[in-house]
């Protein structure tokens, strides 16, 4: 419920791996792309729910590089879902100032989705309540390769010297540059792996995990997991008692 998480305490970046679409289909006896689209809807209810209550960043785990390997009319169906959540969601992000971003090789997209994205990423590029994240054609690896190949050409050019590399400046070569990491991770479907995802970023991220499938999630999933986040203590490798000073400074 609502009334148990403390809006002063939330987390300023939520991401979510968000599966069990096929499970909850098969469950329901219907087809897997059924599934997908009762997950939109859980995309829905999540973004305005992260909306109302103050979330920052919101990433979502949408599409991963692997998932191209699955059937094409499964990929096909994947895509046709975006773009109508896009297409129909755009007047609220206007309204409810909510920016549009992406992470991922988008370059691997196909039309008409890779034009949406760009016309509602550019739309919806002054908004600064929230940043709703999509992780599309995204693989943490080839995440971190890509910066590492970023850098290489920068110190090639001259911009970047060996010695300026550091575990600071490297986040500003991945995809997610500007945005905090993640305080909070939530996987859906009793899987407990991170599959590739936000792997440089998830250091330090508290992670949460819940049998309940993707398209079953909602408010309520949604602000249990962020109670539990509130109950952990997040040390960074400090002291208990460190912390407990930092916080009375
Ligand atoms: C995992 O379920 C989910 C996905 C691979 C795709 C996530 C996509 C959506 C929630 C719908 C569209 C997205 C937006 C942003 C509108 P799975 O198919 O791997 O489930 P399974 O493991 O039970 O088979």
């Amino acid at each position: 419920m609502m009334s148990d998480i403390d809006l002063q305490k939330l987390p300023r970046h939520i991401a979510v791996i968000m599966d069990g679409n096929g499970r909850w289909a098969q469950q329901h006896a219907m087809g897997r792309i059924s599934g997908h689209k009762k997950g939109a809807e859980a995309v829905r209810t999540t973004v305005r729910a992260c909306r109302e209550i103050g979330i920052k960043v919101l990433t979502l785990y949408a599409f991963s590089t692997e998932n191209w390997l699955r059937p094409e009319h499964e990929v096909n169906a994947l895509m046709r879902l975006l773009e109508e959540y896009l297409h129909s969601e755009l007047r609220e992000l206007l309204e409810t100032g909510i920016r549009l971003t992406t992470i991922g090789d988008t370059e691997a997209l196909k039309e008409p989705i890779k034009s949406t994205l760009q016309e509602t990423m550019a739309k919806t590029a002054h908004n600064r309540d929230m940043t709703l994240n999509l992780a599309l054609s995204y693989g943490g690896r080839d995440e971190i390769i890509a910066a590492f190949k970023k850098m290489v050409l920068d110190v090639h050019a001259g911009k970047l010297s060996l010695h300026g590399i550091s575990k600071d400046i490297f986040p500003d070569y991945l995809y997610t540059a500007g945005l905090p990491d993640p305080d909070l991770l939530i996987r859906t479907s009793g899987e407990y792996r991170i599959s590739n995802f936000l792997l440089w970023q998830s250091a330090y991220t508290e992670f949460y995990f819940t049998d309940v499938l993707w398209p079953d999630f909602n408010r309520d999933e949604l602000f249990k997991a962020i109670a539990e986040y509130q109950r952990r203590e997040r040390r960074f490798g400090l002291t208990s008692d460190q912390i407990q000073k930092d916080q009375r400074a």
